[in-house]
């Protein structure tokens, strides 16, 4: 093994998941009871219990993934085909996809260089008639700055829903995220904050929208009612008991996991502090920030810097670093660029429904937080497991990584 190459612990094993005996317990009884179906199961209501009380909320409805959970918040709505949902620029594609397969149309609002979260003055420039709701990301385990967004929205009588996936436990003014909006939406997949290697949750104060998330994970039948149907279109979105008794487990360890994350990734501002080519990541103010990743800002203008190599340099030593994030906006994905949707329909950006109306279209020239968020972009992998150890030696490789840019050896 390379000595000058860091060994840190991974969320894609065990060296970097807090996965062990009592996920094996609670499996057990449910491998036990012969019912692995959460219809008529107990693990899964009891996850939605248990994580709704987390939150201090009444309802909560288990998903079978993250996307899910935002296609099902955006289902709840009822969106008709052609409605517009703002969303943001930077996030990850299942949840664009899941306003597509509800016949909206995502409007990417622009995000702030600093925090690469959307705002509330991006998302008002691109409100129009046709605006049915507002998406916002919490990216990177750091919450939006959401009073004005709030505000806006109220203003415009527009639901809010609140992407988690990487934010759990985050707060904003004391209140958790997913609690601020209308629905909030959270991804168990294997690198989040809590994990069954796929699955997600929707989170909601309001009971009607409750019901209907239930409806819509179930392929929309009424379970326990008089005379039930399937009373509109709707997929098997449901988590397995499986997957339920792994999660009962992992949510009792979440606040320790967001409080190592918080813990390492305080020492690490410290160790980066007279580094001149990167910042560490900013917290929106009242905001408190859980680390899903730890996004560098990196600082081109104090010392000139490609940020491809910078990363190569990060990654030969062992911290397997993205540089740019998403890589490009995701209005210049292939899927949203050629609209590649149903057939060669291209709907929902056309169709009948779009008769009379100015057709949608994403002009760079909009993006410039985002633009300049991508080019600064450098993702560092974070993890509850790290140890000083680690801490040290990722600050080291860093500080190892300015000093070759400066000698001109990067
Ligand atoms: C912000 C955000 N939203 C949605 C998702 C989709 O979640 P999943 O991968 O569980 O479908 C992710 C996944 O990484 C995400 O980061």
């Amino acid at each position: 093994m390379d000595p000058t190459k860091l060994s840190l612990p991974s969320d894609a094993n065990a060296s970097g998941r807090d996965l062990g005996d009592e996920e094996l317990e609670m499996l057990r009884e449910v491998i036990r009871s012969g019912h692995l179906s959460s219809t008529n199961g107990a693990a899964v209501p009891a996850l939605e219990k248990e994580f709704a009380a987390h939150h201090g909320v009444p309802h909560a409805v288990a998903v079978s993934s993250g996307s899910g959970a935002v296609q099902t918040a955006v289902a709840c709505l009822d969106p008709s085909p052609g409605d517009e949902i703002i969303t943001t620029s930077i996030t990850d594609m299942g949840a664009i996809a899941a306003i597509l397969y509800q016949g909206a149309i995502p409007i990417f609002a622009d995000v702030d260089p600093r925090t690469c979260n959307v705002t509330c003055d991006a998302i008002e420039r691109r409100l129009s008639k046709h605006t049915r709701a507002i998406v916002v990301t919490h990216l990177f385990g750091n919450p939006c700055d959401m009073d004005p967004i709030v505000e806006l929205a109220k203003r415009h009588g527009l639901p809010i829903i609140e992407d988690c996936a990487q934010a759990f436990l985050s707060t904003y003014k004391g209140r958790l995220v997913g609690t601020l909006g209308d629905i909030g939406c959270f991804s168990f997949q294997q690198g989040k904050h809590m994990t069954s290697g796929e699955g997600g949750m929707v989170l909601t104060r309001d009971k009607d929208l409750a019901r209907r998330a239930f409806l819509f994970v179930n392929k929309a039948w009424g379970y326990g009612d008089a005379t039930p149907d399937h009373y509109f279109l709707a997929p098997n979105f449901r988590l397995t008991e499986l997957q339920g008794a792994v999660l009962r487990a992992q949510l009792r360890k979440l606040e320790s996991v967001v409080a190592r994350r918080r813990a390492s990734a305080r020492k690490m501002d410290e160790l980066l502090r007279d580094l001149t080519v990167a910042e560490p990541p900013s917290t929106t103010p009242n905001g408190t920030h859980v680390y899903w990743k730890y996004c560098l800002r990196m600082n081109p203008e104090r010392l000139s810097v490609d940020v491809q190599a910078f990363g190569n340099f990060l990654k030969a030593r062992g911290v397997f670093c993205v540089p740019r994030y998403i890589q490009k906006p995701a209005f210049e994905c292939q899927v949203i660029r050629d609209r590649v949707t149903f057939g060669k329909s291209r709907w929902p950006w056309e169709g009948a429904h779009m008769a009379g109306r100015d057709p949608v279209e994403y002009r760079r020239d909009d993006y410039p937080g985002t633009y300049e968020a991508l080019a600064r972009a450098m993702v560092l992998p974070w993890n509850e497991r790290y140890e000083d150890e680690h801490l040290s030696g990722i600050a080291a490789v860093l500080h190892d990584a300015e000093k070759a840019l400066r000698k001109g050896a990067l």
